[in-house]
């Protein structure tokens, strides 16, 4: 089947070969980024290349959706622009050489037909006629309402680094989440990342260092609240969405000493670690250090004091995914990037781990974070204890303090360059 749909690149259309209808369904019923998806049956630069190729689609293909037996419609939506109701009536008329045998139904058609009209993306520069035009029929609707149905702006329980839903989403579709997997979260936070897995049917649990985080305590990330509700907590979040059964639990844990036993599998790790840019990054201190920070002790029921280095941080992270990882399970994770410094090679490996892709979202002129999804393709054995030779890959971030300092560098130039032109 050849189909298309709507999503955001250079054109909001895409057109897609998939083998069948049934995948383009199970697509959708999983993407956040996609509104629909069509079946094709005609594609052109202009009204008349349109026409053209809907006069050659095949007559078997369309057949069995223009059967006497059968209602239909037909909707126009222009990207880019906007039509009256009289253009839009027109363009269907001229539709009228496609071989309909039904009757017109607009409340519940049996088939749902599609004209298609983009007109670029720039909205300062509409040009009269559409660049590109297609029609097909309607297969499905993707999951964009989820979007909406979980925003932050509405749970009960957030933090200041709660992750958007949407995000949230793309990582547990990354990390291929299915019903009744288990998704661990080291770096758990609020649960943000786990209520989309739990979501799509994964039983979901995490770690966080922080004691209050863990057990809903302390000051409100909410504007006009000055301290958190006794029900604020990352199990109220799922009650909210009436996906309580699929909480296990959360840990007051440090993630660079790993508390599973030798032999714990996951099917999926998703998280978003903390890279000291909006919250600091800790972890508990060696017995010396314990030691010397004994009125600190008390403070978050665990000895908190080391900086954990960034280099460090993405060290752990993946040789506790090569280790407790099924094989075909994924790690899906945000790595920071300073742009003018990237290159793919930076991207930190496991022998265990086979990169699957690397998303770039931007954050300023300098600095990015990339979405890194990653699969276990090797049993993590013995030798992969020790992993030195490909310490060079975490070259970047060895110095976890200048990169700080440049990844602020780009964000304090941004801000400072809005608010000269903003004095202007
Ligand atoms: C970016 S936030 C995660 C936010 C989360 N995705 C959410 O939606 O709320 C990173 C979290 O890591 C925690 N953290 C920092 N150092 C840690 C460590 N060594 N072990 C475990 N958690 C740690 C912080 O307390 C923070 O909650």
């Amino acid at each position: 089947t050849a189909v298309f749909l709507l999503s955001f690149f250079q054109s909001p259309f895409w057109i897609l070969s998939l083998p069948s209808e049934d995948i383009a369904k199970g697509l959708m019923k999983r993407t956040v980024c996609a509104k629909s998806i069509f079946e094709l049956w005609g594609h052109g630069k202009s009204t008349d290349e349109l026409y053209s190729s809907l006069k050659n689609y095949p007559l078997e293909n369309m057949a069995p959706y223009l059967q006497s037996n059968l209602t239909y419609k037909i909707k126009v939506h222009a990207f880019n622009k906007t039509l009256t109701q009289e253009e839009k009536i027109q363009r269907i008329d001229s539709l009228e050489f496609l071989p309909f045998e039904g009757k017109v139904n607009l409340k519940k058609p049996d088939n749902i037909f599609w004209l298609l009209e983009d007109y670029g993306m720039d909205p300062n520069n509409i040009p009269e006629h559409p660049i590109d035009l297609y029609f097909g029929r309607w297969i499905a609707n993707g999951q964009r309402d989820l979007i909406e149905s979980y925003s932050v702006k509405k749970r009960h329980f957030i933090g200041n680094t709660s992750m958007d839903a949407c995000l949230a989403f793309i990582m547990a579709n990354h990390g291929r989440v299915k019903p009744n997997d288990v998704v661990f979260d080291p770096f758990i936070g609020t649960g943000g990342l786990l209520i989309a897995s739990a979501h799509f049917g994964a039983y979901v649990f995490g770690t966080d260092i922080d004691y209050s985080t863990v057990h809903g305590l302390g000051k409100a990330s909410r504007k006009n609240q000055k301290w958190r509700g006794p029900d604020e907590n990352i199990r109220a979040n799922l009650r909210q969405y009436g996906l309580e059964k699929h909480y296990l639990d959360a840990f007051v844990s440090d993630a660079s000493r790993p508390i599973w036993r030798k032999g714990a599998q996951f099917d999926a790790i998703i998280t978003d670690p903390p890279y000291g840019i909006r919250e600091a990054t800790r972890r508990t201190g060696s017995q010396k250090e314990m030691a010397k920070m004994t009125e600190r002790g008390t403070e978050n029921h665990i000895s908190i004091s080391s900086n954990y280095h960034l280099s460090d941080i993405l060290f752990d992270l993946l040789k506790f995914a090569a280790e407790h990882l099924v094989i075909g399970g994924r790690l899906v994770y945000w790595l920071p990037i300073y742009k003018p410094e990237y290159t793919e090679e930076i991207i930190p490996r496991h022998p265990c781990l086979k990169l699957i892709s690397n998303c770039e979202q931007t954050l300023s002129s300098h600095t990015s974070r990339y979405l890194i999804t990653m699969e276990k393709v090797k049993e993590f054995e013995d030798e992969d204890h020790d992993v030195h030779i490909l310490e060079s890959q975490y070259l970047p971030y060895k110095s976890h303090n200048s990169f700080r300092d440049k990844y602020f560098s780009g964000v304090t130039k941004r801000i400072a360059k809005e608010e000269k032109d903003s004095q202007k």
